[in-house]
Formats: structure tokens, C-alpha cells, sequence
């Protein structure tokens, strides 16, 4: 893909009313989602399941692309037809998530670091043809006592700023995750003041690395409180907050930011970003990149039947889409 066309797939990524759904739990993560409703592991278990989501009838119109792992991009449907080639004929872009995960930083208890760089290049390769479009790598950093150290800040996006370099070499649109945890008891100031410097050292490594910030996709954590702080900031203040910190932090020139839901109830999640698009214009377009506040409710009523209630839980999941793709409008309204 040529740097016009990653700037053309950026773009559509954050089209109007658009945002994307992460599929893309690793075996570790879609095990303990699977656990927790009762459905047995198994690879035909997760196949079905990605069917569901990814066929929904509908769903393109208010998703324009969908993060997959690496086992679910050479998967197919039940009918044999690649995963890949429903979403490209329905209008969705695949994304692949290529981070081998986060792990302990050496000397730096408590602390993560996200690997997989070693062999990236030739993984990315793989994944376009296989038709991967954009990349998507997650690093994490955690709020706690004298956490988190720069040391920590910057090897994290010293990684993302290497693997968002070797995704445009090999033509794929990358999408840059700094997750802030809500994990804590901290305040929403420390989540704004941690957010904040992630972000910037984030936005010098990748200038650093000669990034093109064109054909590049934030996807980041809101400011809030921590989950468990006894004083919860109010929808307003997350909202006012999180704009704020990306204002000071992401040049007007990146095409799109995308959030993720990070444990956020599914309504939260989406008023959220309803208040905040309801504060613009603002330089970016602002929409969703939801892994749980897109799938729990579908999860849970699919869990029940998986054959049974498979056009129910399709609707569900439209439902979350379409209500998601309200609020990167600004025009969601909570049910009465
Ligand atoms: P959540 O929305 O469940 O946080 O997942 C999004 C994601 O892709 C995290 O990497």
C-alpha cells in the first residue's frame, strides 16, 4: 500500500458514524471470556463465535473495520468463506493485532513492557497477504505507588513507535495503543497527568522514528478515576478531561483517534464518547475501538445458545454498533 492509500484507509477507519469492533483477544483473554459465560474453548467455539460477530447483518453501517487475531484471520465461516472476504464484500477493513503481549519489566516490579518485535517484519508481510489492512499493538501501563516510571513510559513507546515504522514500511495503517489501566484507586488528575505524559513521549518516539502521523490511528484510553477511588468523576469531567489531555498532547494532523472500553460498563462507554464529540469540533475525529463495551451483552446471550440465538445476538451486537456510531456523532441518547 502506498502512503496515499494508508491515509485513504486511515481515514475510512474514522469515517462518520463509523468505528471499529476489537475481536482480537489473544487465547489467554478469549479463555477467560469464554469461561466466565460457560462456553467451552475451543477452536470451533471461538470460529462460531467470530462467525456471529462478523456476519451480523447490518453491522457495516456503523462499523468500518474489525481487529482480529492472528488465529481468527485464517479462519472462515461454517460455509468455508474466509473471514477476510466477508468483511472486504461487506465494506469492513480487517485489522490484525500483532503485539506478542505485555509483559513484567525487568527491574521494574509491577511494571509491563509489550514484545513482539523480534520477526515483525515478516509477520507483517504474512498479514497483508493474508489482507490485513491496518496493525494494531497494545502496550500498558499501570498507575500504583511511584508507578509508572518513565523507564517504563518510554520502552513502551519506543516499541510502538518501532513496530508503527514497520507497519507503513509494509504498507499497513498503524493503529498506536497506549492503554492507560483503570485498575487503582487514583484520581482522575493522576489519570490525566500519566495519560498526558504517555501521550507525549508516544507522539516524540514516533516523530523520532519518522512515523508518517497521516497514515497512523491512536487508539487511547480515556481520562478517568480509577476503578476504585472513592470519588468517581462524573460523565462532564471524563469528558472535559479526556479532551483536554488529547488537545495538548495529539497533533491536529493525525487522522482519526479511537477509544477503547477498558472495563467501562457498555453504557459508559458509549456516553462517554457521546459528550465528548458533543464538546466539538475537534481536530480529530473522534470514535470507538471496543472490544467489551461492543461484545459483553452478544457474548452473554449467544453463551446461552450458541445455534439458538445466533440471529439475536447479531442483533445485539448491531445494536451496540449503531449506538456507538451515534456517539462518535455526538447524537446518542440514552434509552428512556
Ligand atoms: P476493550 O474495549 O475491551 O478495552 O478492548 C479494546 C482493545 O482492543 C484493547 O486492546
Amino acid at each position: 500500500m502506498s502512503i496515499d492509500q494508508m491515509e485513504a484507509v486511515a481515514q475510512a477507519m474514522v469515517a462518520p458514524g463509523k468505528g471499529i469492533i476489537a475481536i482480537d483477544e489473544s487465547s489467554g483473554t478469549i479463555k477467560k471470556r469464554f469461561d466466565a459465560v460457560g462456553v467451552p474453548d475451543s477452536e470451533e467455539n471461538r470460529r462460531a463465535y467470530r462467525e456471529m460477530l462478523l456476519t451480523a447483518p447490518g453491522l457495516a453501517q456503523h462499523i468500518s473495520g474489525a481487529i482480529l487475531y492472528d488465529e481468527t484471520i485464517r479462519q472462515s465461516s461454517k460455509a468455508g468463506v474466509p473471514f477476510t472476504k466477508i468483511m472486504k464484500d461487506a465494506g469492513i477493513i480487517p485489522g490484525i493485532k500483532v503485539d506478542m503481549g505485555a509483559k513484567p519489566l525487568a527491574g521494574f516490579p509491577g511494571e509491563l513492557v509489550t514484545e513482539g518485535l523480534d520477526g515483525l517484519r515478516g509477520r507483517l508481510e504474512e498479514y497483508v497477504k493474508l489482507g490485513a489492512e491496518f496493525a494494531k499493538w497494545r502496550a500498558v501501563i499501570t498507575i500504583g505507588e511511584d508507578m509508572p516510571s518513565s523507564t517504563c513510559i518510554d520502552a513502551n513507546t519506543h516499541a510502538l513507535a518501532r513496530y508503527a515504522a514497520l507497519c507503513q514500511e509494509a504498507g499497513l495503517v498503524p493503529m498506536v495503543e497506549p492503554e492507560v489501566l483503570m485498575d487503582g484507586d487514583h484520581d482522575i488528575e493522576t489519570c490525566f497527568e500519566v495519560t498526558e505524559a504517555t501521550l507525549r513521549s508516544l507522539f516524540g518516539a514516533l516523530y523520532e522514528h519518522n512515523v508518517m502521523l497521516e497514515g497512523t490511528i491512536l487508539k487511547a484510553s480515556m481520562v478517568v478515576s480509577g476503578k476504585d477511588c472513592p470519588e468517581q468523576a462524573d460523565l462532564e469531567e471524563v469528558a472535559e478531561s479526556t479532551i483536554l489531555c488529547l488537545k495538548s498532547t495529539v497533533p491536529a494532523v493525525l487522522p482519526g483517534i479511537v477509544f477503547l472500553s477498558g472495563g467501562q460498563s457498555d453504557e459508559d462507554a458509549t456516553a462517554h464518547l457521546n459528550a465528548m464529540n458533543r464538546l466539538g469540533p475537534h481536530p480529530w475525529p473522534l470514535s470507538f475501538s471496543y472490544g467489551r463495551a461492543m461484545q459483553q451483552a452478544a457474548l452473554h446471550l449467544w453463551s446461552k445458545d450458541m445455534a439458538g440465538n445466533f440471529g439475536a445476538a447479531q442483533k445485539i451486537v448491531v445494536e451496540r454498533a449503531r449506538d456507538n456510531g451515534l456517539a462518535a456523532l455526538g447524537q446518542w441518547k440514552k434509552a428512556a
